[in-house]
């Protein structure tokens, strides 16, 4: 039994079939990668996966427990964290008050945010903030005003933000998409060392084959919804499965 198992699900927009009997096993403390091309439906699994979204047929069912029918706060709060395909940050704040959001928001069970309950509450909440900052190496960037960072500060900041809640899961919509290959690759070695770091188990999507590769335990080809293969990545390179998945049925 995997720390994930999604089990049938589907999931229609009107006329189009988006996931079509999804089955997916994420076994625990595993770097799971979901490949494919363009519309696939890999963001709308994730987002069935966070309660973005809800499948029309099937179960998903995390630490077993399901995740159905719970709000995103919820599911967020049962372990898994989600760093989405465009970053989400508060342009307007600095880096160390955006990291800092997650954990004056965990403090009851909805997702509002709290006051600072004493001195030496701010003072560890701080210190925590920037113990996450020097893990991801942008300590030296706390004060500075997100809307004028990089695409590869603004990814590694939201990591953090996810991060600093400790998550059993942590799911990764394309987190080097844009990125120039210095980036891509500091991006590679960061999620390698968190990896190292803490009990986790990552579930991410990518175009990049290098950075699928570099850090994979197994990989699922997903093409029109539907998971044509799921293997190890020596098993997958070169599978005429992937060439079908990118080239279509004429391939
Ligand atoms: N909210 C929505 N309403 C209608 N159609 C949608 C919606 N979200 C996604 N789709 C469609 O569902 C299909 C799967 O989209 P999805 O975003 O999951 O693909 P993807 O694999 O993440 O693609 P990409 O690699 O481009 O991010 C696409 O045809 C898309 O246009
Ligand atoms: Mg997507």
């Amino acid at each position: 039994m995997g720390i994930l198992e999604v089990k049938d699900v589907n999931k229609r927009f009107g006329g189009l079939k988006a996931l079509s009997d999804v089955n997916l096993s994420v076994k625990e403390n595993t770097v799971h990668a979901i490949i494919g091309p363009n519309g696939a439906g890999k963001s709308t699994l994730l987002n069935c996966l966070v309660g973005k979204l809800i499948p029309d047929t099937g179960s998903v069912m995390f630490d077993g427990q399901s995740v159905l029918g719970r709000k995103p706060y919820q599911i967020n709060q049962m372990g898994i964290s989600r760093v989405f395909q465009t970053p989400e940050i508060f342009g307007d704040l600095t880096v160390m008050e955006n990291v800092m959001i997650p954990l004056l928001a965990k403090r009851d069970g909805a997702f509002r945010l709290h006051a600072f309950e004493s001195v030496e509450d701010e003072t560890d909440l701080r210190h925590e903030a920037e113990t996450m900052l020097e893990e991801v190496k942008m300590l030296d960037k706390r004060n500075m005003h997100t809307a004028s960072m990089s695409r590869g500060d603004k990814r590694r900041l939201e990591m953090a933000m996810c991060l600093i809640q400790k998550p059993k899961l942590l799911l990764l919509d394309e987190p080097t998409a844009g990125m120039a290959r210095a980036d891509t690759n500091n991006t590679i070695d960061l999620l390698k060392e968190i990896r190292e770091k803490r009990s986790i188990t990552m579930c991410i999507i990518e175009h990049d084959m290098h950075v699928v590769f570099s850090l994979a335990d197994r990989i699922t080809v997903l093409a029109q919804g539907t998971p044509l293969v799921e293997d190890e990545p020596q098993k997958i390179k070169g599978h005429p499965k992937v060439k079908e998945a990118y080239l279509g049925e004429a391939a």
